[in-house]
């Protein structure tokens, strides 16, 4: 059986920095950091992430700041509050939650953030940074998981890395460490041909696709580490008899009360090839949050000091 990589444990290691950091700052008499977060509507996956970032800023002592319009606000008032945001000396960080509704350009808005205060690390500035190899606010959740990679000392150079999806978010920046750790790095997505077998050639399996358990067993090479990024609801009983033939834990889940969350990987089938895996909840979702306190102190030490 393989090691389950706990992100969760990771997590509290990295959250427990940051509140060590900031009870210094504030000791020596410094303002904590502060973060803004803007959730537009009311979509309730954000809500759930949105209230998860906003408690991990009382956890670390971070001054958290919450906005949340309506669905219906105009794109020129979104990019109005960050305007705002980004000249108050008060504000470190500025997050505006993803997905935001249909009739709002969501990469407008992110382009507008001050680089300085993008803890997301999406802006242009960042990901070019981030391209050269330079220090910069950096993505949360690839950020994270290398982060919780090196503490597990798993080995990543010239070793081959595939990073399953290419998303801004994750599956880019992800390759682009990977590469700055010097792995030999694929970028598969949903149109690589035979995607089982470029997955089985990976000592380093990230999945980030947004499809519930979509990476077999067999797509996994045997003594792997798999990275399931993924988050999935899963409703459907017929799914769930696909995808949890070797988990009757979420198959009964699904049964009973109706739902269960997993990743893109199937984790009861990867548990038995591969020699690591995160678990989905309580694997990478914990990192993302770490991964933010840690670039909203960063934002807050390049900024203010
Ligand atoms: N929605 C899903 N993931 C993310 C993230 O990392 N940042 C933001 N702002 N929204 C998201």
């Amino acid at each position: 059986m393989a090691q389950v990589l706990d992100g969760k444990a990771h997590a509290e290691c990295m959250v427990a920095e940051v509140q060590a950091a900031v009870a210094a700052r504030t000791a020596a008499g410094r303002r904590p950091p502060c973060l803004a977060v803007i959730l537009v509507g009311e979509d309730p996956a954000s809500q759930v992430y949105v209230r998860g970032k906003v408690k991990a800023c009382a956890q670390t002592g971070i001054r958290s700041l919450e906005f949340r319009p309506s669905a219906e606000l105009p794109q020129a008032e979104l990019e109005a509050l960050v305007d705002r945001l980004n000249e108050d000396p008060e504000v470190d960080g500025i997050l505006v939650q993803l997905p935001l509704p249909g009739h709002l350009d969501a990469k407008a808005a992110l382009h507008r953030i001050s680089p300085a205060k993008d803890v997301d690390g999406f802006h242009p500035v960042n990901q070019g940074l981030l391209l050269e190899g330079l220090p910069a606010l950096r993505p949360c959740t690839p950020s994270a998981c290398m982060h919780m990679l090196a503490a597990h000392g798993v080995e990543l150079k010239g070793r081959h890395a595939v990073m399953l999806g290419r998303s801004e978010i994750v599956g880019k920046p992800m390759a682009l460490m990977l590469l700055e750790q010097h792995a030999t790095v694929t970028i598969a997505h949903s149109r690589t041909r035979d995607l089982p077998a470029v997955c089985a050639q990976a000592d380093l399996l990230v999945a980030a696709v947004g499809r519930p358990g979509l990476v077999e067993g067999s797509w996994i090479k045997p003594g792997a580490v798999v990275v399931d990024v993924g988050i999935n609801r899963v409703e459907d009983p017929v799914l769930a008899r696909r995808i949890f033939q070797a988990d009757p834990a979420k198959l009964k889940a699904v049964e009973e009360r109706g739902w269960v969350l997993c990743g893109d990987v199937r984790f009861a089938e990867a548990m038995a090839v591969a020699s690591a895996v995160t678990p989905v909840p309580g694997g990478v979702g914990p990192l993302t949050i770490a991964g933010l306190m840690k670039n909203t102190l960063q934002a807050c030490e390049s900024q203010v000091g």
